[in-house]
């Protein structure tokens, strides 16, 4: 946030920036969503809506479950919330008491370890290579689990690194899960932004598990704060007490829009949207190698490329806040997504245009030869 700060101020100051940094779609909301967001606004769609959300568009979403992967649903098991973030900070709120422990992957989202301190509990950054897609594994799992540990939480497609957990993998990550007694959490944000094989939902494995998502990323509507989380059905009734108390109930404009989201002229336009970003990863990842920078595997998802730039330095926040005031170009330093190694990494958005891509990857070649 910083960083993009200071890339701003130098925009405002007249420098030309290639933004790598940012982590939303550069796309607007697609003109589906708009316009129902346009008439529910003009029907007066202006007050509170139940804490759990429009009815119709819980259904629809659990119609998105059925016809995507195959999964039952039940609406009533969806809570719809204010973004992602509401979805995760709902669950820690159930989940965490005081010293309770989550594990989660370093490097991972940051915002998770704020979210688990907020209930006076204690985040369990575990450190994951990319031998292991930047993923916990069932060892890795067993290996940190101890006495106050109540969940593990992963993500996939990841935010930095792009991996998946493979359907494989999440099993056994149940698996271990339920052997003491805790909870698998999945963040499921980047889902449908995926580049290879179809990412699996934890659904297809239980219903045990704790599934949140996201309109942000995929349908473009990271302004409008929505998401949702589906739940184990006990847990429903709790949530939903928090959920009242929290915040009372997610932006009804931004329901009454999302109602159009699923609609197929909707995925028709967000379906190019994801060849686009599936084009821009491809031009991106062997520019980035062919510079020197390590990306051991091709990242499945997402819009992120978390890479290795020991060849250029040992201090990788130095070399983002170099890059941008020297080169004009704005990545986010490892340090940001946690401490494993963060010196040795910096992740790029490709949310922006391929022509400004090739403009960064020309910045940075100049940038490295120096
Ligand atoms: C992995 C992950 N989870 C959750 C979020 C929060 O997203 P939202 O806009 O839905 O609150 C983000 C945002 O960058 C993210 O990368």
């Amino acid at each position: 946030m910083a960083l993009l700060a200071r890339a701003r101020q130098l925009e405002a100051e007249g420098r030309s920036i290639v933004h790598m940094e940012i982590g939303e779609p550069d796309f607007v909301t697609p003109a589906p969503i708009i316009e129902a967001g346009i008439q529910a606004l003009q029907m007066g769609r202006t007050h509170y809506t139940p804490a759990a959300g429009l009815p119709a568009l819980r259904e629809i979403i659990a119609g998105d479950y059925r016809q995507r992967f195959g999964v039952d649903v039940a609406p009533a098991r969806i809570l719809v919330t204010p973004g992602a973030s509401g979805a995760l900070q709902l669950i820690t709120a159930l989940l965490v008491d005081p010293g309770s422990r989550v594990l989660m992957t370093d490097p991972g989202y940051p915002c998770n370890r704020n979210f688990v301190y907020l209930y006076d509990g204690e985040p369990v950054a575990v450190p994951v290579d990319a031998e292991h897609a930047y993923q916990l594994d069932s060892a890795t799992l067993r290996a940190h689990w101890s006495g106050n540990t109540v969940a593990a939480l992963i993500a996939s497609p990841s935010n930095p690194t792009g991996t998946l957990v493979s359907r494989a993998r999440m099993a056994e990550l149940l698996e271990a899960v339920r052997e003491r007694d805790g909870h698998l959490i999945v963040d499921e944000i980047y889902q449908n932004l995926s580049y290879g094989e179809k990412p699996c939902s934890a659904l297809e494995l239980g219903d045990d598990v704790f599934v949140v998502n996201s309109f942000s990323k995929y349908f473009g509507m990271t302004g409008w704060r929505l998401g949702w989380l589906v739940a184990p059905e006990a847990c429903v009734a709790p949530l939903e007490i928090l959920a009242q108390n929290l915040y009372l109930a997610a932006p009804t404009l931004a329901q009454y829009a999302a109602l159009a989201a699923f609609e197929p002229r909707t995925l028709a336009i967000l379906e190019q949207r994801r060849e686009q970003f599936q084009a821009r990863r491809d031009y991106l990842l062997p520019a980035l190698r062919s510079l020197g920078f390590v990306i051991p595997q091709a990242p499945e998802g997402a819009f992120y490329l978390y890479a290795d730039c020991s060849r250029f330095t040992a201090d990788s926040f130095a070399f983002c806040n170099e890059l941008l005031e020297t080169a004009g170009v704005a990545i986010t330093p490892g340090i940001d997504f946690g401490s494993y190694a963060a010196e040795r990494h910096v992740r790029f958005a490709y949310t922006t245009s391929l022509e400004q891509l090739q403009l960064g990857v020309e910045r940075i070649a100049h940038f490295v030869d120096r």
